[in-house]
């Protein structure tokens, strides 16, 4: 064991608030501790400084800057600086000297016996810490949707070299969009464009190696395997060979059988081999299985065999190192309002409003129309779109059909941007009516439709109700162990506002309308955004492990499967033999299995109870006879971070508590806290978490708080204070909080 201290001095600022040769010396004194070296500026010139420790060791301590909350030496930079001179990333501790101590204290005595105790903890830890390695990630990714999203997604990963597989459910590529004839552009300038122009477009930039297209076909089953997703997709018969087929139509002049088209929501017919639409990609005939009468016509006149009858489904099981969901959206059972009377077949939802203006309404045009907005009360939220899109629906209406009397009944008028309030305006400009009012009912009044509002009663030929959008991939998300909200949408990984597109499972992005409420123009960007992430985590062919990894002790492992419910990123299977198994590559060491664990048979790496506890044995080891001992252990990302902001912003503390950085603080049981006061190690303890809905674990800081809720209420039965141990939400900005917390606990 060779190890390596680096002392910072941060141009003084740390050196003139406590006696650092002091501790420059004591370090000297630890076994093992080959080097030990004092700089005054580190980050000036890390690379140079580290020169000096090259070859010479195996483990590293920083004694400096926060690795949280440093501007300049974050801890990754400090990790990939270590690992060009060889040191192993898990074989790195920090020692927070500046925030958390030179800039908190104003006591030089007082500090520096703080300082030789976090650096006696940095000590012993990584002396007990293990090497971590590296898992193989297959260099491709799964997109599954061939909508916008997804294609724009599998053209940029293929211009980037990673290979895709799109699997879309429809016969088609295009989804949505290719139902929309005109489509609007609605960033900054109003414009329009046609579908028929982009969606072959789009569907020509994926025609190129290393884009493989599965039709017809949806997932069946996942399964995760170290670092990748096994998965089953199940391929629906194609009778017609895409690949052979040269859509001449021979084959539907031919068919005797006529059935409603669904693109076209049954407005127009289509043959049982025949296009959806003439522009559908690929450009193959395809059967309805369900109509198909197999008279067999069609194999007669076709001119390249094509066609078999007898084609049959199939599973492949394909490896992926990477997942993007790009399902789109679906629209609401509009059936379920009632008094929206949607049975009516004059009652009609925006996408079929599509279809009719793209067939002319079959020839009997409405004169009257009444747009109905907002069921957003009745589902919980808004979706964002129904609002702009009516507005760019009524404008088409008025420009098509200038005699058409057309009016939005609204809510709250939602044209957000600057282009769809373009097309807001200028529905104004061509007549179109806004009436602000709450529909109560529409009723059937004769020939006509009759929308009753609060105001006034409406008459139309036509009514259009704006479908609340729906999550498309409830099934698909939960087989990927996405984590959901209470609608069905995939949570964002925390932090969410600078990880949009990550969920809760390493390596599985939602893209497009599959996340969140997006118009077309968002929904290309969110899959090129989707492409950037799968290129950054696939581009190595491999995943470097984090330093905190779970594992299990299979001997101790009942199987209860307690550990892989809890588990956040769905990282934990249970195996044939009952066991709980981690894969590495998706499990992000939260810690918060080890808390449930009713064995202790996991645990996390580097992180491990008896290695808290190590810690904990010499956390006071420099504390003055009679000084009260005071422990925080804050949470690896909010709590920490709120504590160096505590020095950062100036505050001045007691020098008796000495801070651990925990992993979630879900990560801390009950049994650390108890040995700790029981041992008399430690007078008081707080553990702090961030806020609530911030876990960056999701739940395990409520799962701490209640865990702690009730260590305290056992703690008078066996004899102990409760107020010895304290839980306190801290997100980063509560750091003020934090600092009244520990004042009152250190007091
Ligand atoms: Fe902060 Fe879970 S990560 S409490």
């Amino acid at each position: 064991m060779r190890i390596g201290i680096l002392f910072c001095s941060c141009g003084g600022t740390i050196s003139e608030k406590l006696d650092l040769k002091k501790v420059e010396d004591f370090a000297k004194t630890l076994e093992d501790v080959v080097i030990v070296e004092t700089v005054d500026v580190f980050c000036e010139n890390p690379d140079k400084i580290l020169e000096k420790f090259k070859g010479k060791i195996d483990r590293f301590i920083f004694a400096g800057c926060s690795e949280r909350s440093s501007l300049k030496m974050g801890e990754e930079k400090l990790s990939d600086l270590l690992e060009r001179i060889g040191v192993n990333k898990a074989m790195i501790e920090t020692v927070n000297l500046r925030e958390q101590c030179a800039w908190i204290h104003d006591n030089i005595d007082g500090a520096t016996r703080k300082a030789m105790d976090q650096l006696l903890m940095s000590y012993v830890k990584v002396k007990t810490n293990i090497p971590q390695g590296n898992v193989k990630l297959e260099k491709r990714a799964l997109i599954v949707g061939a909508g916008v999203t997804g294609l724009r997604c599998a053209s940029d990963l293929a211009k980037a070299g990673i290979e895709t597989v799109i699997v879309e459910r429809k016969p088609y590529i295009g989804g949505h969009t290719s139902m929309i004839p005109m489509l609007f552009q609605c960033e900054g300038y109003a414009s329009m464009c046609t579908s028929e122009c982009i969606v072959p477009v789009m569907g020509r930039e994926i025609q190129k190696e290393g884009i493989t297209l599965i039709m017809n076909a949806e997932i069946i089953d996942v399964e995760k395997d170290d670092g990748n997703f096994k998965v089953k997709i199940e391929k629906k018969a194609m009778p017609v060979d895409p690949a052979k087929c040269v859509s001449c139509g021979k084959c539907s002049e031919v068919c005797p059988v006529e059935i409603d088209n669904p693109f076209d929501f049954g407005l127009t017919k289509r043959k049982a081999i025949d296009k959806d639409f003439s522009l559908a990609m690929p450009d193959s005939y395809t059967i309805d299985l369900d109509s198909c009468n197999k008279c067999g016509e069609c194999i007669k006149v076709c001119p390249t065999n094509a066609i078999n009858l007898e084609a049959k489904d199939e599973i492949v099981e394909e490896t992926f190192g990477a997942v993007v969901i790009a399902t789109g959206f679906e629209g609401y059972d509009m059936n379920k309002f009632k008094k929206l009377n949607y049975s009516h077949p004059n009652v009609v939802t925006m996408l079929e409003l599509e279809r009719l203006i793209k067939n002319n309404f079959n020839g009997k045009v409405p004169e009257s129309v009444v747009f109905v907005l907002c069921q957003k009360d009745e589902v919980g939220y808004c979706s964002k779109l129904c609002c702009p899109i009516t507005a760019k629906l009524a404008f088409r209406l008025a420009v098509l059909y200038q005699s058409m009397d057309i009016t939005v009944v609204y809510k709250n008028l939602r044209t957000y941007g600057r282009a769809f309030e373009e097309f807001r305006r200028k529905c104004e400009m061509q007549g179109v009516e806004f009436v602000n009012s709450e529909v109560e009912e529409i009723k059937v009044d004769g020939d006509t439709l009759l929308v009753v509002t609060e105001d006034e009663n409406l008459e139309a030929d036509l009514v259009i109700v704006a479908d609340p959008l729906i999550p498309s991939a409830i099934r698909l998300m939960k087989m990927f162990g996405v984590k959901l909200d209470e609608y069905g949408f995939p949570i964002e990984f925390q932090p969410r506002i600078i990880t949009p597109m990550e969920t809760y499972v390493d390596r599985v992005y939602a893209a497009g309308m599959a996340r969140s409420f997006k118009d077309i123009q968002e929904s290309v960007e969110s899959g090129s955004a989707a492409a950037m992430k799968v290129y950054e985590a696939l581009k190595d062919g491999v995943k470097k492990l984090q330093k905190y990894v779970s594992m299990v002790n299979s001997d101790k492992c009942i199987g209860c499967g307690i550990c892989r419910e809890t588990c956040p990123h769905s990282a934990i299977s249970v195996d044939e033999n009952l066991k709980s198994k981690v894969n590495p590559g998706f499990c992000k060491g939260c810690g918060l299995c080890t808390s449930v664990c009713p064995t202790g048979a996991i645990q996390v790496m580097n992180f491990e109870d008896w290695q808290l506890l190590r810690q904990i044995d010499v956390a006071f080891t420099h504390a003055k006879p009679g000084e009260k001992r005071v422990l925080a252990l804050l949470c690896y990302w909010c709590s920490y971070a709120a504590g160096d902001l505590m020095g950062r912003y100036g505050l001045k503390l007691p020098t008796n508590f000495r801070s651990i950085r925990v992993r979630c603080s879900a990560s801390v049981s009950n049994w650390v806290i108890l040995k700790a006061i029981m041992d008399k190690k430690v007078d008081a303890i707080l553990v702090a978490g961030c806020p609530p809905k911030n876990c960056h674990h999701l739940y395990g800081n409520e799962m701490e708080d209640k865990r702690i809720t009730s260590l305290r209420m056992i703690m008078p039965e066996i004899g102990l204070d409760e107020n010895a141990v304290r839980w306190e939400y801290i997100g980063v900005g509560m750091w003020k909080k934090l600092a009244n917390v520990l004042q009152k606990m250190c007091s």
